[in-house]
């Protein structure tokens, strides 16, 4: 995820800055940059590399550089790919003003559009250099209004015409010392230090300068000085945000204040919905990939999907079959790509293979890939790292915008993914004719409406999930069942179970469990079961009851509301009614959840669990 860090006062700014960076590389990046004043209001120079911070930090430790303002940036590719050019800082025309930004612009191509018609010059791809340009305008007179000659309030006049989520800092040559900031949907953090003011997009990042710090709120804006730190509301009228004492240690200021990655990554999964969807469908109803990669018409030719992948990624290709099936109605295999690969699969040129790949270089996925390729298919990956094998061996690409995920146990990852399969699954479904725009339009609002959803779980089912867990928590085994979307979801509860909590778990189709798993079941013996209002509750009901006769301890996730349910349930953790198409985001949220609390209660880390690694990338 980005990072911004900023710094004005009596000490050299590249070494403060260089020091915010390396504290902000944990989240993720592929460039990094900084813009530093000239002494005397002279300018201001840029200093942009892709790679490591390190490499930005030896190019500047040559440099007698004595500046004590500026800012910084490590940047993760959204619009446009990883290159200098594309890196933060990005400066107006005439280079007297330079900005850093988190977020997604997503009006950027229709400012861009007008910037370039009323002369502006852009050096970039990004949505962010639109930013740079209309402070440019509100500063120095431009779109037929007078300049400001005030940073922050052409800041403030620069946002009144942004759509989307920023965090942004600014510097302006003609104002030395100043920096400029505004807050929209992307956190921003300022402090005052002893020597000076600082801004950050996470506390980290200035935790060693001060520990008390105003975390600011959408449509705050705050003026810094080496000597202070003024704030002001939209329209520019003084306001005094609350300042809140940090008292984490960097471990915790890392983790933003949660125990563990891994509960911190299950919180982000909200954000995660929303980016991977920012700018995907137009007004017009038109699905929007940018790095499609296939022509529609060779997209309307597909006959035949392979979803390849492995492990959590393997179980987001289950949901993808229904969907694909069921909306675009082209047959749908999911294989895992070790199976896959050493196969004879049936590929012909209208053959999509889909890959899908956190990490975008598992060894399996790749080699499916290629050889994939080779027999003529068309390759599509879904990948949360930009740039990575995965990405560069497909064809198309969908980046999922879940940010760096460190935790083992991949959470955010596969709900990106799966956001990023059900509009593949929408996009082919439009191509084909099989859904119209209205269908489309109405089925990506109720997508979108899933991250309130995920922030509803949060927000009230710990409780149950705790009293859920404490039923799991000295079992030898437990038993994941659904039907339909629910017996998909299962697969993924069952895999977080074991993997941070080592307690072994299965998943089965409920339907299958009096074939043979039912003998598993004395009294005690835990079933978590997904029995959701869908087209299949009932049979997911009777198949429980058949578990209740014989002891079992049952856990639910239930559709909120659905009192019946109670009857048979030993445990209801809820969630709120959805489509069935959309139950795996919201309804593997409490079983992400339930894993991490029974691995806590086991002694577990659940971070890094025994004898995993992040990615898999040799045989
Ligand atoms: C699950 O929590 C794991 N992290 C693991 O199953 C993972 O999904 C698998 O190794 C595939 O990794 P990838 O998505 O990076 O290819």
């Amino acid at each position: 995820m980005c990072g911004i860090v900023g710094y004005t006062g009596s000490e050299q700014a590249k070494d403060i800055l260089i020091g915010g960076l390396k504290r902000l590389e944990y989240r993720g990046y592929d460039s990094a940059g900084v813009a530093l004043e000239q002494a005397g209001g002279d300018g201001i120079d840029v200093f942009r590399r892709v790679g490591k911070v390190s490499g930005l930090e030896s190019e500047l430790a040559h440099l007698d550089h004595t500046s004590t303002c500026g800012i910084g940036h490590t940047r993760w590719a959204t619009h446009g790919r990883p290159s200098v050019a594309n890196a933060h800082p990005h400066s107006s025309c005439d280079g007297r003003i330079s900005i850093v930004h988190n977020g997604i612009i997503e009006n950027f191509a229709e400012l861009r559009e007008e910037l370039e018609a009323r002369g502006h010059h852009f050096a970039s791809d990004t949505d962010t250099e639109v930013f740079a340009h209309l402070i440019e305008e509100a500063y120095e007179s431009g779109n037929g209004k007078p300049g400001t000659h005030d940073l922050l309030a052409a800041v403030r006049e620069a946002c009144t015409h942004v759509i989307g989520a920023y965090g942004l800092a600014a510097i302006c040559a003609d104002e030395p010392g100043v920096i400029a900031v505004a807050r929209k949907d992307s956190p921003i953090i300022i402090g005052k230090g002893e020597t000076g003011s600082y801004v950050a997009s996470d506390v980290i990042a200035v935790i060693d300068a001060t520990r008390d710090v105003v975390v600011l709120e959408d449509g705050q804006f705050a003026r810094l000085t080496p000597e202070g730190i003024s704030y002001t509301d939209a329209d520019g009228n003084a306001i005094e945000p609350a300042v809140t004492h940090i008292d984490w240690d960097i471990d915790m200021a890392e983790k933003g204040g949660y125990p563990d990655f891994m509960l911190k990554e299950i919180f982000e999964q909200p954000r995660v919905v929303r980016d991977t969807l920012v700018g995907r469908l137009s007004g017009a109803g038109e699905l929007d990939i940018d790095e499609l990669g296939l022509t529609y018409e060779e997209l309307d030719l597909i006959d035949r999907v392979y979803v390849i992948a492995c492990g959590t990624s393997f179980h987001a290709g289950l949901i993808a079959k229904n969907l694909i099936e069921s909306w675009a109605r082209i047959p749908c295999e999911v294989e895992a790509a070790s199976e896959f690969r050493y196969r004879n699969p049936i590929i012909t040129p209208t053959t999509l293979v889909v890959a899908v790949s956190q990490s975008g270089e598992t060894a399996d996925t790749l080699a499916a890939i290629r050889d994939a390729r080779i027999k003529g298919a068309k390759v599509f990956g879904i990948t949360n790292v930009v740039g990575s094998p995965v990405a560069r061996e497909s064809d198309g690409v969908i980046y999922t915008k879940a940010n760096k995920e460190i935790a083992v146990a991949s959470t955010k990852s596969f709900i990106g993914q799966v956001v990023s399969l059900t509009l593949l699954a929408l996009l082919l479904a439009q191509v084909k004719g099989k859904l119209n725009t209205r269908q489309v339009k109405l089925l990506f609002r109720e997508l979108g409406d899933t991250a309130e959803q995920i922030q509803w779980i949060l927000d009230t089912q710990q409780e149950a999930i705790h009293e859920a867990a404490l039923a799991c928590k000295d079992a030898h085994s437990a038993l994941f069942v659904g039907r339909g979307m629910g017996a998909a979801i299962s697969n993924e509860g069952a895999l977080k179970l074991k993997e941070i909590s080592y307690l072994h778990a299965e998943a089965y189709a409920a339907g299958e469990m009096k074939h043979g798993p039912i003998a598993l079941i004395d009294p005690g013996f835990p079933v978590i079961a997904v029995t959701t209002k869908s087209p299949v509750y009932d049979k997911v009901v009777s198949n429980l009851k058949e578990c209740e006769a014989r002891g079992a301890k049952i856990i639910v996730v239930a559709t909120e509301g659905d009192e019946d349910i109670k009857q048979i349930a030993d445990h209801v953790i809820c969630i709120p009614e959805v489509r069935d198409a959309f139950t795996p985001i919201t309804a593997t949220v409490p079983l992400q959840l339930l894993a991490r609390e029974v691995a806590l209660m086991r002694g577990c880390d659940v971070d890094q669990p025994r004898n995993l690694a992040k990615s898999v990338t040799v045989e």
